[in-house]
């Protein structure tokens, strides 16, 4: 198998997926006013923090993680919003994903890093309408300038796995779990809220 390949089979495994989650999230009318932005964040912040803990403990690499964690960024823009920190850290979270591994800690990490690509639009988009540059735009800015440089850098990450077909299966099916477990918790809402 070719290395570049492992990137081309994984989008293409999980771009039912993404279309679908894209199809779902309505984002565009969500974000229209400032009380569906905060709840969208909302959403958000609970997801990335049962989901980034999961990825640290699958991954053991905190210094490739470190720099794409973004739940202080997703906090920091509740901040903005009003919310007190105390109402930020009640925010009900999904269950924790089962991410067994560094290969499946990849292929989750993957969705949470490529979701910074879209975002750079939906940014532009809020900025346009509420008037936010950074402050309460952070999650969404994301990397900003080095955006390009850093979804290069896991792209060659993935070539880790590009040759371990089975290390390629946990990678691929921890991905499109964590696409459909995002649609789930974005598009329907919380249904078991944790218990922390
Ligand atoms: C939270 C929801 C989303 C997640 C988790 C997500 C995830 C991803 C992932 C993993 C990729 C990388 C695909 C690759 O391997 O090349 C990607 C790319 C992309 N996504 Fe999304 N996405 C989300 C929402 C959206 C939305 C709503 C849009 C449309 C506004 C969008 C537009 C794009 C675009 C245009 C790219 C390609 C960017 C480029 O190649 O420069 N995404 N997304």
């Amino acid at each position: 198998m070719s290395r570049d390949g492992l990137h081309a089979r994984l989008r293409a495994a999980t771009d039912p997926a993404h279309r679908a989650l894209e199809a779902s999230l309505d984002w565009q009318a969500r974000v229209a006013t400032l009380d569906g932005y905060r709840d969208l964040l909302g959403r958000l912040y609970g997801f990335h923090a049962v989901w980034e803990s999961a990825i640290a403990a699958g991954l053991a690499d905190e210094s490739f993680l470190a720099p794409r964690r973004r739940l202080a960024l997703v906090a920091s823009d509740l901040d903005h919003l009003g919310l007190p920190p105390s109402a930020i850290t009640a925010l009900p979270k999904p269950v924790s994903p089962m991410l067994d591994g560094p290969a499946a800690a990849t292929g989750a990490l993957y969705v949470l890093e490529g979701s910074t690509l879209g975002g750079q639009l939906i940014g532009r988009h809020i900025a346009g309408l509420h008037g936010f540059s950074s402050a309460g735009l952070a999650y969404y800015r994301a990397h900003g300038p080095a955006a390009g440089a850093m979804w290069a850098a896991f792209r060659k990450r993935l070539e880790i796995f590009g040759d371990d077909p089975v290390a390629e299966a946990a990678l691929t099916g921890a991905a499109v779990s964590t696409f459909s477990a995002m649609r789930a918790w974005l598009c329907d809402g919380p249904e078991t809220p944790a218990a922390t």
